[in-house]
């Protein structure tokens, strides 16, 4: 269930002028920049905020149709933080491209805050505990110049439950948390610090935000990276500025891929 909200908020638009939030019930709350609202069940967060204003959030306590990347079904059982956020993107052709890689920095930073430890990103979406996956993200363009932000946690849940292909593959925040923060605590957190990575690039382009973001590899990773134009092995180290993985080869030598020409990235170790 969610949990009752101390300071409700009428079902109003987050802007002046914006369009009205067409989702009844629930319970709603101000964070920050955001405006959170609260409900159990949807089919997917981040269908249910296509329509919604910047800095509208949605989260549910459970998901008939999570979605995850690569069209795959996301279990999405109580007990797991299944949010979707509407983030400004401006004009900018690459403004959204690396937004997951800002989300995934923004749940290291606020998962590490209640105790998990060392979480990392693993490119481009998800969020590791050495070699369990802890989140995963997801960004949708429904609009221009907006992007919406699904941010996937588990919390308390126990997705092998549900799909027995993720025992051990899978950690959760209660594994080291103690006591175990709410879900509406833990969707704070990560809106709180998605503000702030949005604020950065705000200021600053996707540029200012890398050092964040490449402090949360723990890289150099040994990787086989499928392109379009084929298959090459390396160790992944980072990113640059401009959101290109930088792959040091076999020969010494140092390769940029463009994010878009990844088809996939897996992990050698
Ligand atoms: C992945 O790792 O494949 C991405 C998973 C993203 C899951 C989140 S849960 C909230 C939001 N709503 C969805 O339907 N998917 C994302």
């Amino acid at each position: 269930m969610v949990p009752s909200d101390p300071t409700p908020l009428p079902a109003t638009p987050s802007q002046p002028g914006g369009p009205e939030l067409v989702i009844p019930g629930g319970s709603t709350t101000r964070l920050g920049r955001w405006l959170l609202r609260e409900l159990e069940s949807v089919d997917s967060t981040n269908d249910a905020a296509a329509s919604l204003p910047a800095w509208n959030a949605i989260r549910a306590d459970r998901q008939s149709a999570g979605r995850g990347r690569y069209r795959r079904t996301w279990v999405s059982d109580a007990g797991g933080l299944w949010i979707s956020a509407v983030v400004p993107t401006g004009p900018a052709e690459d403004g959204w491209a690396a937004l997951p890689l800002a989300a995934g920095w923004a749940v290291c930073a606020a998962l590490e805050d209640f105790g998990v430890p060392s979480p990392r990103l693993r490119w481009p979406n998800d969020v590791l505990v050495g070699s369990r996956k802890i989140a995963g993200l997801l960004a949708d363009v429904f609009r221009p110049g907006l992007a919406v932000v699904g941010i996937g946690v588990n919390v308390t849940n126990h997705p092998e439950h549900d799909d027995p292909a993720l025992a051990g593959q899978v950690a959760r925040v209660a594994d080291w948390a103690a006591p175990v923060p709410a879900l509406r605590t833990v969707a704070a957190a990560v809106l709180e610090r998605l503000e702030e990575a949005v604020r950065v690039m705000e200021a600053g382009g996707f540029a200012a935000l890398v050092p964040r973001v490449n402090g949360r590899w723990q890289a150099p990773r040994a990787v086989r990276v499928e392109l379009d134009s084929g298959v090459v092995e390396g160790w992944f180290e980072a990113v640059d500025a401009a959101g290109r993985l930088r792959l040091r080869l076999p020969d010494g030598g140092l390769a940029l891929h463009e994010p878009h020409r990844v088809i996939m990235l897996r992990e050698r170790d």
